[in-house]
């Protein structure tokens, strides 16, 4: 009872960002800019842009033929060289790009001078092999440098990158690999995790089987101990490297090029391609990045994601290189060998702006404050907060634990398919526990009834946004439909699929998704993604999977089961079901509990009322059930 009361009242604590931070952010005042970015968002992002290196000038900042947008019309730039050519040629060649650490703690650095030959070796390797244009590359390698270099090295010649999350097991990877059409996949030997060596290269093998469009498959030899020369379809990348020459010109590349697909979850059983493109892509994450981090040139910056998630796209890779940050970024658990290994990085680094997740801060929390108090984590100066809505309990631990109450957090609001940061508190004005922030600079959100009437303060509706901004997805990969959805479904806006509440401040407080996608440790995955895969085991005639609330990963995921006839339930299938589910989509999809079931809620038409069996095993009222079939 108390508990709860104390974290109610902390929901409208307002926290004041320390003064000295202040005084140096770079942007003071949020309000006029604001308005100012409002009023001409064309005139804004174009004085953004003006930070970057184009080939050629834009003719006009934004072509906007709803829902279809054009930003920085027949501009020509190529994002590697914005994030390596220019700092190399500014003052930056030997500054340190990234500092890796592995879970063996054996570390890796390497300088903006060194990523960019490294980038050009790897880019002429892929011309040796045919790579062109427009070619589509996936990638499905740990998070290391080389992953980094090698979705830069595609950048660089104008191939689409599709990074598949390594995490993710051969049915999940061939389905992206094959929807792209990849001409080339490149891939790691391994991954190592908790201790032990996960072979990439294997699920490749496997994935790929009977591809016949698949013309190489690149292979880091991390041990050189694999790939016996190169010929055929495997090829070294460690060759590749060492034959190629380390220059080659950036591609000329025009503002609306495709840059990269990446996948992600919708509440159909495929996963859909956002593609981003160039030049607002690039833009976007540029400016969100020295912003909301408030990155200065002496910062030590850390990201914890993953380069498989649009967080590692934007916010390890493109961002930070675009700002010329230092970025620490490590392989492996962040509770191994030690619930500690994170918090001796920032020490070890002096790390200053630490950007996480909150299902990894409650994880942190459960391993007590004992962990991090035994580092000196003075260097801090802004954590970030990404994936799920950040629970005070937590947003509380966050600030005091690791924070020490001398820091800022930000909590930034965004999807695969926004690119950047879209509402978000920046460190220049006070931040509310539990609430995102507000929108940021040119864009303007809402929250809007089904109808798309907009709605008063601290009332639950749908999260709108109302103007294109430049780093927008401007498709869904070979399904123009389902990028046409997010527009018209509620017609005039961008509809997020998630739910909010604005108070009268304008801070915007994220109430989870609306849709049939649950959120499971800040990973989005599709109820249906997951039901196809149980009902892809030969025993199983039909499934329904809801999200629960879970303490640590904030949804977890229930299955309900319809076993076919004359099929035993036993817990063995379940277990053998759990085990299919791994082996089709990977280890963050698989229920955590299975329930075999004689029937399914569904309305006449036969849907699955999903939100039934949630409210059924919740406890909660039921709701309106008129469409119920039976
Ligand atoms: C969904 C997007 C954006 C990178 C990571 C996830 C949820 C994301 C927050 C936040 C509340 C958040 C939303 C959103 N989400 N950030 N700060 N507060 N919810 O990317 O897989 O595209 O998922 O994650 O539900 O729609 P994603």
């Amino acid at each position: 009872m108390e508990v709860k009361e104390e974290v109610h009242l902390k929901v409208e604590e307002k926290y004041q960002p320390p003064a000295q931070l202040v005084e140096r952010v770079w942007i003071k005042d949020y309000e006029s800019l604001y308005q100012e970015s409002i009023k001409d968002r064309e005139g804004f992002w174009a004085k953004v842009a003006e930070e970057l290196h184009w080939f050629k000038k834009w003719d006009k900042v934004l072509e906007w033929n709803y829902p279809n947008a054009k930003w920085f019309v027949n501009a020509k730039t190529n994002i590697t060289y914005n994030c390596l050519d220019r700092h190399v040629k500014n003052g930056r060649r030997n500054k340190v790009a990234y500092i890796f650490v592995d879970e063996d703690d054996r570390e890796k650095k390497i300088t903006y001078g060194e990523l960019l030959e490294l980038v050009n070796r790897i880019a002429n390797g892929l011309k040796s092999l045919g790579v062109k244009k427009g070619d589509r590359v996936s990638i499905y390698m740990p998070n290391t440098i080389e992953a980094i270099a090698c979705m830069l090295a595609c950048a660089r010649i104008g191939a689409i990158h599709s990074v598949v999350f390594a995490g993710f097991s051969e049915g999940a990877l061939r389905l992206r690999i094959e929807d792209a059409k990849a001409k080339v996949v490149m891939t790691a030997t391994y991954t190592k995790r908790r201790g032990k060596k996960i072979d990439l290269l294997a699920t490749v093998q496997n994935a790929i089987d009977g591809l016949g469009f698949v013309e190489k498959v690149v292979v880091w030899d991390r041990d050189g101990d694999v790939l016996n020369g190169s010929g055929g379809l495997f090829v070294s990348l460690n060759e590749l490297i060492k034959n190629s020459s380390p220059e080659c010109e950036p591609a000329q590349m025009d503002a609306e090029d495709p840059l990269f697909i990446l996948y992600t979850s919708g509440t159909t059983g495929k996963p859909k391609g956002v593609l981003h493109t160039t030049g607002g892509y690039m833009v976007g994450t540029y400016f969100t990045t020295k912003i909301n981090f408030d990155l200065h040139e002496e910062d030590v910056y850390w990201c914890t994601a993953d380069i498989g998630w649009i967080t590692g796209h934007s916010y390890i890779v493109y961002g930070p290189l675009a700002c010329g940050a230092t970025s620490v970024i490590t392989e492996g658990a962040p509770d191994y060998p030690n619930p500690g290994r994170w918090w001796s990085y920032v020490e070890r680094y002096r790390v200053n702006v630490f950007y996480t997740a909150p299902t990894a801060v409650r994880m942190f929390m459960r391993f007590g404050e004992q962990w991090p108090a035994m580092y000196d984590l003075s260097s801090l100066r802004i954590l970030g907060s990404v994936g799920e809505p950040i629970n005070p309990e937590a947003w509380q631990w966050y600030y005091k634990h690791i924070g020490r109450e001398k820091c800022v957090i930000v909590d930034t609001w965004w999807q695969t398919e926004t690119g950047m940061h879209m509402i978000t508190t920046i460190p220049s004005y006070p931040s509310k526990p539990g609430k995102a922030g507000k929108p940021y600079f040119g864009v303007e959100v809402a929250v809007v009834d089904n109808k798309g009437k907009e709605l008063p303060p601290n009332t639950v509706g749908n999260l709108v946004i109302k103007t294109p901004w430049p780093s927008m997805l401007r498709t869904c990969w070979g399904e123009p439909e389902r990028y046409e959805k997010y527009w018209n479904t509620i017609p005039g806006y961008y509809l997020s699929g998630d739910l909010a509440t604005y108070d009268e401040e304008g801070y915007v407080m994220i109430l989870g998704r609306a849709d049939d996608v649950l959120n499971v440790a800040g990973h989005r995955i599709g109820t249906m993604e997951v039901e196809s895969a149980i009902v892809d085991h030969p025993a199983v005639a039909e499934s329904a999977v809801i999200g629960k609330p879970h303490d640590i990963k904030g949804e977890s995921i229930k299955a309900f089961v319809i076993l076919k006839k004359g099929v035993e339930p036993s817990d063995h299938l379940k277990e053998e079901i759990k085990q299919h589910v791994r082996h089709i989509l990977g280890a963050i999809a698989v229920p955590d509990e299975i329930e075999f079931v004689e029937k399914l809620p569904k309305t006449r038409s036969g849907k699955i009322m999903r939100r039934v069996l949630k409210a059924q095993e919740l406890g909660l009222p039921v709701g309106d059930v008129s469409t119920l079939e039976d």
